[in-house]
C-alpha cells in the first residue's frame, strides 16, 4: 500500500502559513485528474485565500464555532459544490457526488505529499453558502449540490 494514505490526516493545528499560488493550484490540478462519470467533472470550488480578508471571512462566518476555532489559521477556504446534472444535457447524474470525493481525496492526498493540511469540514452552514454560489455566478451550484468547505 502507497505509505501516503497513511499519512493523510486531518490535524486541527495549522501552523498559519500562507501557501504560494503554485502550490494551491497544484492541489486544484490533482482533483482535476480524478475520474467521473462520462468525465463530466462536477466539482467546483470556491476559494477563499486568508490574504484575501474580504473573500476569507465570508467563508470563515459560514463555519460552525468549533471548527472556527481552529480553520481561523488555515491558509484558506474552500467550497467544494458538485454539480448534480450533466452539463452537456442537464439530466441528473447519479454519480456527481461520487465522482466530487474522488476529486477531494485527490487534493487531499496531493496536500498530505506535500506536507500541507487539507481538512474537510462539513460544520458549515449550507444554506447561506448558497449565497455566495450566486454571487460568484455559479451555475449549477444552486441546484441543491452538495458542499465541503476544507482549509488547506
Ligand atoms: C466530508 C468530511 C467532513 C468533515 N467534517 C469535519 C468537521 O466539520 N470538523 C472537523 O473537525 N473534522 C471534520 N472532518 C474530518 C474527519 O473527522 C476525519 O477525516 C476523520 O475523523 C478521519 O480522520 P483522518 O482524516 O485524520 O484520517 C470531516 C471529514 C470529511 C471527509
Amino acid at each position: 500500500m502507497l505509505p501516503l494514505f497513511v499519512n493523510r490526516w486531518s490535524p486541527r493545528s495549522l501552523t498559519g502559513e500562507s501557501i504560494p499560488d503554485e502550490e494551491l493550484l497544484a492541489l486544484f490540478e490533482a482533483a482535476r485528474w480524478a475520474p467521473s462519470s462520462y468525465n463530466n467533472k462536477p466539482w467546483r470550488f470556491i476559494l477563499a485565500r486568508r490574504e484575501n480578508h474580504q473573500d476569507f471571512e465570508r467563508l470563515y462566518g459560514l463555519l460552525v464555532a468549533t471548527n472556527q476555532v481552529w480553520a481561523k489559521n488555515a491558509a484558506a477556504l474552500v467550497i467544494i459544490i458538485s454539480r448534480k446534472r450533466f452539463e452537456r444535457n442537464d439530466k441528473p447524474s447519479i454519480t456527481h457526488a461520487f465522482d466530487t470525493g474522488a476529486a477531494w481525496q485527490n487534493l487531499a492526498l496531493e496536500a498530505a505529499r506535500r506536507g500541507l493540511v487539507a481538512h474537510g469540514m462539513q460544520g458549515f452552514d449550507y444554506e447561506r453558502a448558497h449565497g455566495v454560489e450566486y454571487s460568484r455566478g455559479i451555475r449549477g451550484a444552486g441546484d441543491g449540490g452538495h458542499r465541503q468547505a476544507r482549509p488547506a
